[in-house]
């Protein structure tokens, strides 16, 4: 980290979030937190809120949270130096001068300078675009429907064609090999350095934060390969990272347009429909899914409607269900992909079919039919049998109905076949009408629910100690940090035992340091702002804390039982396993 920790801590303290973010928000008190409007998702009722004496803020529509450091990284983008410094002038405190020797640079935090040097290049990309050189480029950008506005927006570019060009500018300003190696921009060998990107309109692809991570290079034209994308870096995570969301978050709609290609995302966003996202040249992942699910309920697949068009998204539904999710699938006929509908047809035409965009289910129904002649009466009754298959996903019964009669209405099928054929293959596969069918969907149940079971006993566990220095005083000699399991759960019970050792709870000074994933800041916000069972009488408050640190407990010694081979030790489990058995705690 750039700065020496407790100077971070005193930046942090000396500005007040309430005072911070009413700048940008305005916030009503009740009681003792106040509420506003998310800045960071499209809502109508206020469900942000700041906690002055956790010095937090949390949303709980769309899960945002942090501290006052986070709130602007969050924002205005800035990097966690660049906030650190903005609040440090506001307080008036002087930090020292970050000297920008390559020495020094390689003390400061890596990916600080991975941002800075990606920065750098996607605004050298861009200013390539508006030399005499890079006017093919430019032209063949604006050929493509494109405006000086959206090339700006995006931070469309060029790269030179000099095989070093960009190397060489890095090595001017002084960045070292050894760095320029970690940003996947570079091909850097003994005999020599090349540039990755040469002659290729450049794509920055940005993190949730507008943080450039990564590149895509096309060429202009034909060429193999079409795209030539930033390889994996401590920046770039693919499977993480979705192209367009930052833009996306924020867009008024309630839903969120999913589509292929880079090139579908721009053209979608100029014709106003900023709430298109695409994934990086990549199948889509549950990851990615998730990220979504932070800003939207809904997803409109929009992808190419080719043959690999179609099979992407059949295979995206289950990964965007799985999210929680629901799907529709936009039907771009007869054109290949969203740029080339909206070249054609317009943004009207496309916001039509946005509406029309049918229910996943059907437009799976449709894919299977493709392979059925269904003028021959036994691929007819085979067909029936896919569709009665497919039905069989739904767990619930009110849900598979549903399903049915949609699907009967479409396709003629008389409902009452169709829903004997469904209890029938439902009974074979041995289930009654609530269970899924088949083994993986049995394993997805059992296995990881348990587990999150577990996580979830831990949290809670950490949000009572983080919310009741009593509640400390009762389990200290029962639970350490090392009884929490989950990893980072044990990170954030280690700083929060030793602030609780010493009395002076600061959950905004541990969140500190988690700011370099947004994942797991994300994470412990929600420990520090989830809400304790307030309607619950003392005695059910004590069965539920006992039963709560008997679970995390039980679970850790269980664990150690496992392992353990010394007699002596195996002797110390078992008495705490027994003593464990009659725990209960009393809050008096
Ligand atoms: P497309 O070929 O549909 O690209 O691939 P596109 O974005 O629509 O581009 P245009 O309109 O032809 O210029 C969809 C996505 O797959 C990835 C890219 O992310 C692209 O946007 N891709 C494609 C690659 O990574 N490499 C390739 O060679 C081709
Ligand atoms: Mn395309």
């Amino acid at each position: 980290m750039l700065y020496p920790e407790d100077l971070i801590e005193e930046v942090r303290t000396r500005n007040d979030i309430v005072d911070v973010i009413s700048e940008y928000v305005k916030l009503t008190k009740r009681g003792s937190t106040y509420f506003g409007l998310c800045p960071f998702h499209n809502e109508k009722t206020p469900s942000f809120s700041v906690t002055p004496g956790k010095q937090m803020y949390y949303c709980f529509g769309c899960g945002a949270g942090g501290n006052v450091i986070t709130f602007l990284m969050e924002y205005e983008n800035y990097t966690f130096p660049e906030a650190v410094q903005v609040l440090a002038a506001r307080a008036g405190i002087e930090l020292p001068k970050a000297e920008m020797s390559a020495e020094r640079r390689k003390e400061a935090d890596l990916k600080t300078v991975l941002f800075e040097i990606h920065k750098e290049a996607g605004r050298y990309f861009y200013y390539q675009l508006k030399t005499p050189q890079g006017e093919k480029a430019y032209r063949y950008l604006t050929g493509r429907g494109l405006t000086d506005e959206t090339i700006r927006h995006f931070g469309l570019g060029y790269s030179h064609p000099y095989r070093d060009d960009l190397y060489l500018y890095m090595k001017k300003k002084g960045y070292p090999d050894s760095i320029l190696k970690e940003t996947g921009l570079f091909r850097i060998e003994e005999k020599g350095a090349s540039d990755k990107f040469w002659n290729r309109v450049m794509y920055p692809i940005m993190d949730v934060n507008s943080r450039i991570i990564g590149f895509g290079g096309r060429v202009m034209g034909e060429g193999e390969p079409k795209y030539l994308n930033s390889p994996e870096t401590k920046l770039f995570d693919k499977s993480r990272n979705l192209y367009g969301l930052n833009f996306a978050r924020s867009a008024k709609r309630p839903y969120l347009l999913m589509c292929e290609g880079y090139m579908d995302v721009i053209s979608l966003h100029q014709a106003g429909f900023t709430n298109a996202v695409a994934s990086l040249g990549t199948a889509l992942t549950l990851p990615q899914a998730n990220l979504l699910k932070r800003y939207t309920d809904q997803v409109i697949l929009t992808y190419d409607s080719d043959g690999a068009g179609t099979k992407a998204a059949v295979r995206a539904i289950p990964i965007l269900k799985e999210a929680g999710l629901s799907v529709k699938v936009l039907s771009l006929s007869p054109y290949k992909d969203p740029d080339e509908f909206i070249q054609n047809l317009g943004a009207e035409a496309y916001e039509q079919r946005a509406g029309e965009a049918s229910n996943h289910f059907l437009f799976e129904i449709g894919v299977i039919k493709r392979e059925y002649d269904l003028s021959d009466p036994e691929q007819k009754t085979e067909f029936y049998h896919a569709i009665a298959q497919k039905l069989l996903e739904f767990p619930e019964e009110l849900e598979r109905n549903n399903y049915l009669d949609a699907v009967c209405g479409k396709y003629f099928i008389p409902k009452d076949s169709l829903r004997q054929l469904v209890n029938q293959k439902g009974r074979q596969v041995g289930l009654t009408a609530r269970r899924e069918p088949g083994k993986r969907a049995e394993e997805r149940r059992t296995g990881p629910e348990k587990e999150d079971g577990l996580r979830t006993s831990q949290r809670m566990l950490l949000t009572w100690l983080a919310n009741d220095g009593q509640v400390y005083e009762k389990v200290r000699d029962w639970i350490g940090p090392e009884d929490f399991t989950a990893m980072l759960y044990q990170k954030v019970a280690g700083m929060l035992f030793e602030q609780l050792e010493r009395g002076e709870v600061a959950p905004g000074r541990i969140l500190n340091h988690f700011i370099n994933d947004e994942e797991e800041y994300r994470e412990v916000a929600r420990i520090f702002h989830a809400e304790l069972p307030a309607e619950l009488t003392k005695e059910e408050k004590e069965k539920a804390f006992s039963e709560t640190v008997k679970r995390v407990k039980k679970n850790s010694l269980d664990r150690i039982g496992r392992t353990v081979t010394d007699m002596a030790q195996l002797q110390r489990v078992m008495q705490e396993q027994a003593a464990l058995a009659n725990l209960h705690i009393s809050f008096d």
